[in-house]
């Protein structure tokens, strides 16, 4: 299974306790290990954490350098404990505009979780499902262009291949926490089947209880893709 998770709310967390916006960050990124940890006992194979997208850069000058702060602590400080718990580490987005350190960092981590069989954790970082599309046309583009591939080869699965997440399930729960029922550039490809849980709680808020009543009020519904599908009782008639 593979969940996507918008982390939404830090900033509302902290100024609802008088506290600055960083403060809620920085409880934040304290989440993630604990939700990193439970995810092989709840099921979760593949794990999505939308963590900056290409808009957040709009924020105020010490936002943006206070997040970036953080994820280079995480980066830096989580590096033996992920390899440690078999979890593969990857990117998604677009890492051009990131400093040269976080670059090194990230590749650092990547390389070394490359081969690990647990957990997937794809962290979103300057992420946006736009640009990700617009980066995968290119890619296609550039491929016609060298007569790599002809125009006929372009299927949704070639498309897909393209993607940051090429190669990788689409996700099958997104969850977004504090209270916003909208997808903010998240995964706008992956997500044509996903189910959604809309939660009230915030980011920092988020505990084991919260998720597992997510995933258990996912399991609870069906899926049809399009397609009619029978209710138990018409299976077993
Ligand atoms: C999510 O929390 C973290 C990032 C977008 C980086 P917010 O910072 O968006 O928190 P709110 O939505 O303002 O409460
Ligand atoms: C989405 O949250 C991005 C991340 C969680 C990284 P935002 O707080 O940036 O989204 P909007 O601005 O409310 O749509
Ligand atoms: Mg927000």
């Amino acid at each position: 299974m593979h969940v996507g998770i918008i982390m939404d709310g830090n900033g509302r967390w902290a100024t609802r306790r008088g506290l600055a916006r960083l403060i809620g960050h920085k409880r934040g990124a304290s989440q993630v290990k604990k939700v990193v940890k439970c995810c092989p006992d709840l099921g979760v194979k593949t794990l999505t954490l939308y963590a900056f997208s290409t808009e957040n850069w709009k924020r105020a000058a010490h936002e943006v350098e206070g997040l970036m702060k953080l994820f280079r602590g995480y980066l830096a400080n989580n590096l033996v404990e992920l390899h440690g718990e078999n979890v593969r580490v990857r990117f998604i987005g677009d890492p051009s505009p990131l400093s040269p350190d976080i670059l090194i960092l990230m590749e650092k981590l990547r390389s070394l979780t490359e081969n690990n069989t647990g957990l997937n954790l794809n962290i979103a970082l300057n992420y946006g499902g736009r640009d990700e599309v617009v980066r995968a046309v290119k890619a296609v583009a550039n491929k016609v262009k060298t007569d790599e591939l002809s125009v006929d080869d372009i299927t949704e699965e070639l498309f897909s291949a393209h993607l940051d997440t090429g190669g990788q399930n689409d996700p099958d729960l997104i969850i977004r926490t504090a209270g916003e029922m909208r997808i903010s550039n998240f995964m706008i490809w992956q997500s044509a089947y996903s189910e959604f849980a809309f939660l009230q709680e915030s980011w920092p808020e988020f505990s084991l209880a919260v998720f597992d009543k997510a995933l258990q009020n996912y399991h609870a519904r069906t899926r049809q893709f399009g397609a009619v599908v029978p209710k138990n009782t018409e299976l077993a008639e």
